[in-house]
């Protein structure tokens, strides 16, 4: 992922791709205009790379030139086009090859036949590396188009966003969610996720997604994904993965212009970190940090003894019972702590001492994502 300016863009056509297609027009041109001599006529800038490109593999004589033109503003077309390099020499009688590096809208082309219509050419022919058919709203024909591609808006090879990204290689499309912070929230029974996941879904502006308060919420409430998860658990057996996936996406979507989520609870085995991670891309989004507050046994034993003396919780008030759930907290996270790890995701945070002083801690590593 890139950031220009203000947005992000995720990578979308390779620079081996890009040739690829560069290729095939320089192929077909070649085979259909045999010997003729054409003037090859790149629109700047966005053109540039292209064309260098482009006459580089061209297999016989031509000529090169530009025109410059400017349409765009921020990630818009606008109709007014305007010609800031016109012709500087006579095409009379001329093949003429327009190079363009994208057309959207159509509008700088139909300016193109404008400019072109009273030079007396012997043929305008239009070559464009990438089209958007569902934008363009002219009639003129396009006689070579490298790549058809979605109305979206990329940058890259040539294309900008306000300047940048004319330089890159690799074409890069417009992240439709644009940047979220998503973590997902570890820690053993006792070290106070709860906690530290209200004092972060202040701070953040994010939402705190608990599996176990989704679960409940579906089930009380006797949703689809809730009855069909109750219809598994009735009969003793695990809730498949896909079905917890299913209401975590739906949770997802209900805050679709949330700042970013904390999970808790999930995922708890490598394939549904692959499932969450699947989600997230769905949602032109990732998983930043998985976060893990690390706690002592003895410490995490003492604070559970004591919170059973009130809680009333009764898993919290057998010894043995509170060291076999921690000791199954770290069988589990081992994994996710390597899964995460290899993605350089894994942050482990130290979670003794006071309520402020973790959340500072907590802070220091989000505040890096
Ligand atoms: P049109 O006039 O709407 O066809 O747009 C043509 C010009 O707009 C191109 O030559 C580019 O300069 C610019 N443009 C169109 N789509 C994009 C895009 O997705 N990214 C960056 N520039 C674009
Ligand atoms: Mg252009």
């Amino acid at each position: 992922m890139i950031k220009l300016h203000d947005l992000y863009f995720k990578p979308f056509i390779s620079a081996q791709e890009i040739d690829t297609a560069v290729q095939k027009m320089v192929d077909g041109i070649a085979e259909d205009l045999g010997d003729e001599v054409p003037v090859f006529i790149g629109i700047l800038n966005g053109s540039f790379m292209l064309v260098s490109d482009f006459v580089k593999k061209y297999p016989k004589p031509c000529e090169v030139t530009f025109i410059k033109l400017a349409s765009y503003e921020g990630v818009k077309s606008t109709e007014d086009i305007q010609r800031l390099i016109g012709l500087t020499q006579d095409l009379t009688g001329r093949t003429v090859v327009i190079l363009e590096d994208i057309i959207d809208s159509g509008n700088t082309l139909e300016e193109v036949h404008r400019i072109f219509e009273n030079e007396n050419v012997k043929q305008l022919i239009i070559a464009t590396l990438f089209y958007k058919p569902e934008a363009y709203n002219k009639d003129f024909k396009l006689h070579y188009v490298g790549m058809e591609i979605p109305n979206k808006f990329i940058v890259g090879y040539g294309l900008d966003y306000d300047g940048l990204g004319r330089d890159l290689p690799d074409v890069y499309q417009l992240k439709t969610t644009q940047h979220m912070t998503n973590i997902v929230l570890f820690g053993p029974p006792g070290a106070g996720k709860g906690t530290q996941a209200n004092f972060l879904k202040e701070k953040y502006d994010l939402i705190h997604i608990s599996t176990g308060d989704v679960f409940r919420f579906n089930i009380k409430n006797e949703t689809a994904l809730g009855m069909l998860a109750k219809s598994f658990m009735d009969k003793g057996e695990l809730v498949p993965d896909q079905v917890t996936i299913d209401m975590l996406n739906k949770e997802v979507e209900k805050n679709a212009g949330a700042n970013g989520f904390i999970f808790d609870g999930f995922p708890r085995t490598n394939a549904q970190a692959k499932a969450l991670d699947e989600l997230m891309e769905g949602k032109d989004s990732q998983i930043d940090a998985m976060v893990a507050l690390e706690v002592d046994d003895e410490v995490l034993v003492g604070r559970l003894l004591k919170r059973g003396e009130t809680s009333g919780r009764t898993d919290d008030a057998d010894e043995s019972i509170i060291r076999n759930r921690i000791k199954q907290y770290y069988t589990k996270t081992a994994i996710l702590k390597d899964y995460y790890s290899d993605q350089n995701k894994y942050f482990g945070v130290d979670g003794v001492g006071s309520v402020e002083d973790i959340t500072v801690r907590l802070s220091t590593v989000i505040d890096k994502l």
